[in-house]
């Protein structure tokens, strides 16, 4: 993480991965994020999954295997399992195996006769699929919430090109993709009033204060979140309010006035962009969306 770290601060645009926003606080963090009124993407995504589920569960077809990579509270799959009584297994890929653990004895109690096979893994990087009864190979992956979005286009292709490995021509992926639309929306999405997301931003550098020996003084960075319209997305950064130096494990990091430090991209496609995106390996078979066309659900059939 500090040879990371390091050298994404030494670059002329300063840039943090996005995943070092999830420790624990940053997890709790951005379920309240998924709660906020401006931030349209969860709820906007489980109604259409409400809405649509007879739709939705005809076509993962009822022998399959649900793969959920980044499953975390396996709250949205339930939806599916609920109306999935004949499916074969479900495999949630996760990294946090404490969580895992936890998720996977309560959704035992919840479903007893579903098979459940989880696998700790940091889904981005190849990883082993459990055996289970060849019959039922027929695997289905959930992968919800737009997170496809935090990817740059070529690594989303890479990860799209990992999933298609493993699954047999037929094979669906069901996948949440947050459409392009007003930027005045999508930057309240970003910006909310309450100052949630501002304050996951900056949890990335609390974060770095306590497992890196840092000293980021968090009164000197203010949160921005900002739609780029050339590239489709919204980027997140943290500015620098004055000239300063901070320290990370005896390391001086000089930074100026009004430089900042780029957190996340969030993606946002056109069905037409996402369906560009994909079809090396996947043929769109169907999207759902919403009244307002906000938000899209997508089920890709692997070629
Ligand atoms: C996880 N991911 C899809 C969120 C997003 O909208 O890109 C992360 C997030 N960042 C700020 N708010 C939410």
């Amino acid at each position: 993480m500090l040879e990371e770290v390091l050298t994404g601060l030494q670059k002329p645009q300063k840039a943090l991965s996005s995943k070092f926003f999830y420790d624990e606080r940053g997890s709790e963090l951005f379920e309240q994020i998924t709660r906020l009124k401006e931030y349209y993407l969860t709820r906007t995504e489980y109604k259409i999954m409400q809405d649509h589920i007879g739709e939705i569960t005809s076509a993962i077809g009822s022998e399959s295997v649900i793969v959920e990579p980044g499953s975390g509270s396996s709250k949205k799959v339930r939806l599916l399992l609920d109306h999935l009584p004949e499916v074969s297994a479900y495999i949630p890929v996760e990294i946090s195996e404490e969580y895992l653990t936890d998720v996977v004895n309560e959704l035992r109690r919840e479903y007893p006769d579903l098979l459940i096979k989880p696998v700790c893994a940091d889904y981005t990087k190849p990883f082993q699929l459990p055996e289970i009864d060849k019959a039922f190979e027929y695997y289905v992956v959930f992968y919800p919430g737009s997170t496809i979005g935090n990817f740059r286009p070529a690594e989303a292709q890479d990860f799209l090109k990992l999933l298609s490995d493993f699954m047999v021509p037929g094979g669906g992926l069901l996948i949440g993709v947050d459409l392009k639309k007003d930027s005045t929306i999508l930057e309240a999405a970003y910006n909310d009033s309450k100052g949630v997301t501002a304050a996951f931003n900056k949890n990335m550098l609390v974060r770095l204060n306590r497992e890196l020996d840092a000293d980021f003084d968090l009164e000197q960075f203010d949160h921005q979140a900002f739609y780029n319209e050339k590239k489709g997305r919204i980027e997140m950064h943290l500015v620098s309010v004055q000239n300063q130096t901070v320290h990370i494990s005896g390391k001086s990091i000089p930074f100026k006035k009004g430089e900042t430090i780029h957190t996340e991209n969030s993606y946002k496609y056109s069905p037409d962009d996402f369906k560009m995106l994909v079809s090396d390996w996947f043929e769109v078979e169907k999207i759902w969306t919403d009244d307002d066309d906000l938000f899209s659900l997508q089920y890709l059939i692997k070629q």
